[in-house]
Order: structure tokens, then C-alpha cells, then sequence
């Protein structure tokens, strides 16, 4: 079956740092996206209704290497449960096999539910626990890993 998404995914553009820097604070990285995008090595991808419209999530990924590492996705409150998450996440993974990196790589707050039951979802699997890797509360991050060779194409 062909499933036919309700948003669109485009490379995020200056005109939308704004609402992306929005969307950082309220999910709680509070990243500066035009400073990310002066780095060689990370991109940013948001997540829009239809074309033109205000982008409901984002997902900001670094390369190193054959390795993706997602440093943050987000959607906005109402706009959760509807696939946009996952529809930004199978684009990094698309750009990784189109771009031959080898693995996907991640950490999750463990408390982090709805986080882990999506990367869970796109076949992500978890690797290992740092103990107290972050220092706001000393929460233990899950860390997961997803291999392109062997995930299923998006
Ligand atoms: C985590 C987050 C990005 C998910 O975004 P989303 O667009 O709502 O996720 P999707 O709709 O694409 O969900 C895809 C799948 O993930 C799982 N999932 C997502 N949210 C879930 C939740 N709250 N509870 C259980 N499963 C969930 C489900 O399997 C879901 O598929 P289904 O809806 O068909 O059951 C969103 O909740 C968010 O922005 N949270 C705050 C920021 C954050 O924690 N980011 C992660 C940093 S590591």
C-alpha cells in the first residue's frame, strides 16, 4: 500500500529560523538554528501542512563520517500523533542511504516515552544507558542505534 503523507518535508530556510528557535525552546534544547546551520556537518529539515505554511516540527541531525546523529526533533503540542515525527525522521534515514552513511544514532532522556516509542517504532534499537548524562536532573540517557543497511527503506 502507497501511503500518501499530509505534510510536507523541506530543508529548513532562513525564513523559518524563527519559528524553529520557537519550537526548540518549548520542547526544551532551545538551539539557535542559524548558528547550527553554519556548521558543515548539520542540517535541519522541517515539517509544514502544505507548502508556505508554518512548519509544525523539525529534526536537526549532524554527519560524522558514515554516522548520522539526531540531536533533536520536535513537533508542536497539537500537532503530535499525526506522523510528522516520523515522516522527518524517515527523510534523515532516506538521506543517509542515499548519502552512504551507515548508522543513525541517538540519546534519550529514559523518562522520555512518547521518544522512545517512536524511534522504537521506526527500528531504532537501544545500545546502552549513560548513567546521569544530563545535567539538569541527572537522568539517564537511553542510547539507540539504527543500522540503514538493514532498517527498512522509509
Ligand atoms: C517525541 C515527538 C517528537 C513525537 O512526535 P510526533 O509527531 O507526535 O510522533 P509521530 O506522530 O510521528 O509518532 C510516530 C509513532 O511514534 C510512537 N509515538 C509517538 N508519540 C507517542 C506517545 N506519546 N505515546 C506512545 N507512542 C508514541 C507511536 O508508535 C507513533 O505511531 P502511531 O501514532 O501510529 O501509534 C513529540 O512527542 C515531541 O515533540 N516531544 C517533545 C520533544 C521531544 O521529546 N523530542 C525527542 C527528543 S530525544
Amino acid at each position: 500500500m502507497t501511503r500518501v503523507s499530509a505534510f510536507v518535508v523541506t530543508e529548513l530556510e532562513p525564513p523559518d529560523f524563527e519559528r524553529v528557535r520557537e519550537l526548540a525552546r518549548l520542547s526544551g534544547s532551545g538551539f539557535d538554528p542559524g548558528a547550527e546551520l553554519e556548521r558543515a556537518w548539520a542540517k535541519i529539515w522541517v515539517a509544514r501542512r502544505v507548502a508556505g505554511s508554518t512548519p509544525l516540527g523539525f529534526v536537526l541531525v549532524w554527519r560524522a563520517a558514515d554516522e548520522l546523529h539526531v540531536i533533536d526533533v520536535a513537533v508542536e503540542p497539537e500537532s503530535r500523533r499525526l506522523g510528522v515525527a516520523r515522516l522527518l525522521l524517515q527523510r534523515v534515514m532516506a538521506e543517509g542511504r542515499a548519502t552512504g552513511a551507515a548508522v543513525v544514532l541517538l540519546e534519550v532522556r529514559q523518562s522520555n516515552e512518547a521518544a522512545l516509542a517512536l524511534y522504537g517504532a521506526l527500528g531504532f534499537i537501544r545500545t546502552s544507558v549513560r548513567r546521569a548524562y544530563y545535567s539538569d536532573n541527572g537522568e539517564d540517557a537511553i542510547m539507540m542505534r539504527l543500522d540503514l543497511a538493514i532498517g527498512d527503506p522509509p
